[in-house]
């Protein structure tokens, strides 16, 4: 792996064209034969180095205009420093780094002005309100004052802080700092919008909402979105496609459909059975471990639930065998592979390299 200074390119100029096989990247056509819009973040061999510790190691990431995209870790990963230098707040150790065709380390201001950030710890005037510190950020911005307090209150009221809105932000729970930073960021109307942890500290029904917005802004404004999570289950429901990043590198990507299957393709068949009464769960397995076809059987009396492994379909032998023994069925289905299996499996499975952190951080909260 090449460990040279960040590659620089002349300022402005568009960045070349993806690297064939290698990037994250989708084909050039979408399913029904359009053309894929274009690339909006691109990152080659993208890599940072602090001291001896490889934060990021060769990404290779393309995102393209309109879609959300989910850069999910655990703690220590490499997501913000990825962030940082897609920003132009580090420099990389090496690779390059284009955002909306500009290198941002070089054209920090060309990113700057498309670009909203929310970072993981938001600031703002703590003695000024809400209402007056977007007002701030719209000036900074440019806005004329007229545009800026229509779009204002129109933010205040998408995050659902229009009721707050004229209270000191010192004043302020953790979430409605979050809910206030997202309005921020989307105050001056970006084409990109990276968040760094953006539900941290938000309730469940705040998680919702502040998610449909940002959805909704990808879908009808074409903004181009990447969010940072440690919250797989949370983020994916908006995002067209995840990066799974652990110890600094990129171990899968894709829809989340896709990593399931990438999943199930490599695993033992497994049918999901459930009994009632629970304990019956025992007896079930003792049934079931002896059948043709099937090589293990793991029961959980506390739920009911058995988890049948075997080599072919055994679905039907299973429901003729507990009917002839008495024990009630109340589920069978063939085990498919969702997003604890993904976590499961790509957090703490084998695949993160030597730079891998300690998985205790890596459990969904
Ligand atoms: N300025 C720095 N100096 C030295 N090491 C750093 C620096 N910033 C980050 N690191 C290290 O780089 C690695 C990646 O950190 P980073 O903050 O990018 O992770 P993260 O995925 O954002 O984690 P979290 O979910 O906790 O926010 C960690 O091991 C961290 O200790
Ligand atoms: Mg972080």
């Amino acid at each position: 792996m090449s460990t040279l200074p960040s590659e620089q390119t002349v300022s402005g100029a568009p960045a070349q064209p993806a690297e064939q096989g290698r990037a994250v990247e989708q084909p050039a056509t979408l399913a029904n034969g359009q053309a894929r819009p274009p690339a909006v973040i691109e990152a080659r061999g993208l890599c940072k180095r602090y001291g001896q510790h490889w934060a990021v190691r060769d990404l290779d990431l393309v995102i393209h205009e309109g879609e959300i995209f989910g850069l999910l870790g655990p703690n220590g990963a490499g997501k913000t420093t990825t962030i940082l230098m897609l920003l132009g707040l580090t420099d990389p150790t090496a690779g390059t780094v284009r955002v909306l065709g500009h290198d941002p380390w070089r054209e920090p201001l060309a990113v700057k002005a498309s670009v909203g950030y929310l970072p993981e710890n938001v600031g703002f005037y703590d003695d000024m309100t809400g209402r007056q510190n977007l007002m701030y950020t719209a000036r900074l911005n440019g806005l004329p004052e007229a545009v800026a307090k229509e779009r204002v209150q129109s933010l205040l009221e998408a995050v659902g802080l229009a009721h707050a809105a004229d209270r000191p932000v010192r004043v302020y729970s953790r979430g409605m700092r979050q809910r206030l930073g997202l309005a921020d960021v989307l105050v001056k109307s970006p084409r990109v919008v990276i968040l760094d942890e953006p539900t941290l500290g938000i309730d469940p029904a705040g998680i919702r909402e502040i998610l449909d917005l940002i959805a909704r802004l990808a879908r009808e404004e074409r903004v181009t979105i990447l969010i940072s999570s440690h919250l797989l289950h949370q983020v994916q429901q908006i995002c067209h496609r995840v990066g799974i990043f652990v110890g600094g590198r990129l171990i899968a990507h894709g829809s989340v459909a896709e990593l399931s299957q990438k999943l199930a393709g490599g695993a033992p068949l497994v049918v999901d059975v459930e009994v009632e009464p629970k304990e019956d769960a025992r007896r079930a397995r003792d049934l079931l471990a002896g059948l043709e076809g099937v090589s293990s059987v793991d029961a959980d009396p506390k739920t009911g639930r058995l988890q049948v492994s075997c080599s072919r379909d055994v679905r039907a032998k299973i429901a003729r065998t507990l009917l002839e023994h008495g024990v009630d069925l109340v589920g069978l289905g063939l085990h498919t592979y969702g997003l604890d299996d993904i976590y499961h499996r790509y957090f703490q499975g084998g695949d993160a390299g030597e730079q891998r952190e300690p998985v205790a951080g890596a459990r969904p909260a």
